[in-house]
């Protein structure tokens, strides 16, 4: 039988029975059994409780159990994974200030002024990054932000998936503006000189989008396409996945596609359309 690519056990590890039968066999390791200690640090500080907050890619969601203690009113979590959240509906039962949704983040609707992230954006495959900005953009209220726990490392492998703050800088500029980015002062100790502590406010002034890309097959090229559409009148920023098979646009106005396309098309190999 033929071996699996790397593509195919990539997508192995990032679906919903992958994640579904870490909980079934108690194999979650990354869970740390308690709200993480930056987050509680920043949940202390909100002072408005009726906030729409969301933790996506919850788990156990020690934070919600935290934000709810301390009187919260209007928490949303939401995860892929069945058996967990079966487990969080009952611990939950009768409790109407928390919404629990069982589903994928990348096809959530909604509106919120808080957007938590703790050890979710890792569990993505690298190649999602764009997709991950896009939609926390979208799901955020005018004034939103997204805040939490980022991982300033690299590991072998994955999940979970590394990456370092200028990753996250190129990913998330203009899109957002940094009110926070600096290396966790109150991690636990597993994880201490090893995360970020963020906190980002959208940018409504702006359009995000983000396209599905072909061809491009190395980092030269991914360079030259990434400045040919940073020329672009009107384009803020351009982010392309580790893989070249998407692009994030940031920009002040709509940028038609033609033009898009026509500025890649000297090589003939390279096509953009608009991703879902
Ligand atoms: C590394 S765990 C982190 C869980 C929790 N935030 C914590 O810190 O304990 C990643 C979580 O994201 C969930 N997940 C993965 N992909 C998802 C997706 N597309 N939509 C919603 N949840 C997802 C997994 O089921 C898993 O619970």
């Amino acid at each position: 039988m033929e071996e699996p690519s790397a593509e195919q056990l990539l997508e192995e590890k990032s679906g919903q029975s992958y994640w579904d039968t870490r909980y079934k066999d108690k194999t979650a390791v990354w869970d740390i059994g308690e709200v993480s200690p930056p987050l509680r640090s920043y949940i202390d500080k909100i002072e408005d409780k009726n906030l729409h907050i969301l933790i996506p890619g919850c788990g156990n969601t020690y934070e919600a159990e935290y934000l709810l203690q301390q009187g919260f009113k209007q928490v949303t979590v939401i995860d892929i994974a069945p058996t967990l959240v079966e487990k969080l509906k009952d611990k939950f039962a009768g409790n109407i200030h928390i919404q629990i949704i069982l589903g994928d983040f990348f096809t959530q609707q909604g509106q919120y002024d808080l957007i938590l992230e703790q050890t979710f954006f890792c569990a993505l495959p690298p190649r999602m990054r764009p997709h991950y900005a896009a939609k926390m953009h979208s799901l955020l209220k005018q004034g939103g932000k997204l805040a939490g726990v980022l991982f300033n490392c690299s590991f072998e492998g994955g999940p979970p998936f590394g990456a370092y703050q200028e990753e996250y800088e190129a990913l998330f500029k203009e899109a957002f503006h940094f009110n926070v980015m600096e290396p966790c002062r109150n991690s636990i100790a597993p994880r201490a000189n090893n995360e970020l502590m963020f906190e980002l406010k959208k940018n409504a002034e702006v359009l995000v989008q983000r396209y599905v890309f072909k061809g491009i097959t190395c980092n030269g090229c991914k360079q030259t396409v990434t400045d040919k559409f940073s020329a672009i009148e009107g384009v803020l920023n351009v982010c392309m996945s580790g893989d070249f098979s998407e692009v994030l646009i940031v920009s002040k106005k709509e940028i038609a596609l033609l033009e898009l396309q026509s500025s890649i098309a000297y090589d003939a190999r390279y096509s953009i359309s608009k991703a879902d």
